[in-house]
């Protein structure tokens, strides 16, 4: 099977790949160029090459014809009032000109990866750090790293939406008490099966939001075609004791009914959540559990054997 696309979660590339995004993190600093002390740069605009906006182009044109009918309204709604660039790599200070009257957010540039404290800074404060650089010809369907094109087509029309913007500042700001809890693994679970991977259920059938899949052409079938995943309704007790996967598509989709309900999700004090979740056992990426509410229980077909995070 192939690889859907590259996707950040806070805290899941601890451990061994923290070299590996450290070198990237610094191949992403230009020589010369300021690293602010929240971990952000000024978008080097000049830097782009024809090639870095002939790869937006194409995967813009290529996703914006994939989605249609297979996306929400909501991202779909969000593109269209952003205006956001279609030939070129958009510039960051204009598409903030639009998302700021909105909902109060910005787009802020940053070389790569940033650590969890920082990123959960920004989004508690308002700001999605997006990276600036482009994946190069050969990468089109795979890479590990986010780049702008998954970022910014893939998350920043959602900020729009005055619920989900609401939610993603909700989630920084509990990113912050998580740390300080030893939580992190869960409260991540939770960004990766919504913010990254999630569905959203709608009158005309289930719709992709999560930014991990609509920046994937393959995870955007598979995601809502495929008999081979489970899909599951959302429960956020469920889904913080629930293993992913980072380098398949995934094994379970959670699937919303509205952006409300993820944000009522995210209300509670996740303090006692967590100590009651600690002491149960955690769940299998591709696992069924009593008690789920279950939309179909996928045929495992192609299913990798290798290890959950
Ligand atoms: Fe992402």
């Amino acid at each position: 099977m192939s690889i859907a696309m590259a996707t950040e979660a806070p805290g899941a590339f601890q451990g061994t790949l923290t070299d590996k995004l450290k070198e990237q993190f610094d191949a992403g600093l230009l020589s010369g160029q300021e690293l602010r002390p929240d971990f952000t740069i000024a978008q080097p605009v000049h830097r782009y090459t024809s090639i870095d906006h002939a790869i937006w182009r194409k995967l813009y044109e290529r996703q914006a014809e994939m989605l249609r009918g297979r996306v929400s309204d909501e991202f779909l709604q969000g593109l269209a009032t952003l205006g956001m660039e279609k030939d070129r790599v958009p510039d960051f200070d204009q598409l903030n000109e639009t998302l700021m009257r909105a909902t109060g957010w910005q787009v802020v540039a940053v070389p790569g990866l940033v650590p969890d404290e920082v990123f959960f800074e920004h989004l508690a404060n308002r700001r999605f750090p997006a990276s600036w650089w482009m994946r190069k010809p050969e990468q089109l369907d795979y890479l590990q790293e986010p780049d702008c094109f998954h970022d910014v087509f893939g998350h920043v029309p959602l900020l729009i939406n005055p619920v989900f913007a609401d939610y993603m500042e909700a989630y920084g700001k509990g990113g912050l008490k998580a740390a300080g809890l030893g939580a992190l693994d869960m409260l991540s679970r939770l960004y990766w099966y919504t913010v990254e991977f999630g569905l959203i259920r709608t009158e005309q059938g289930l719709r992709i939001y999560g930014a991990g899949i609509v920046s994937s052409q393959g995870e955007s079938i598979y995601s809502l075609d495929s008999a081979s995943p489970n899909r599951i309704g959302f429960d956020v007790r469920r889904i913080m004791r629930t293993r992913y996967r980072i380098d398949t598509f995934q094994k379970t989709y959670f699937v919303i009914d509205s952006f409300e309900q993820l944000f009522d999700a995210t209300r509670p004090d996740f303090a006692p959540l967590y100590e009651e979740l600690r002491a149960q056992p955690t769940l299998g990426a591709g696992d069924v559990a009593p008690g789920d509410q279950v939309l179909n229980v996928g045929t495992r077909e192609g299913w990798a054997d290798t290890e959950d995070i």
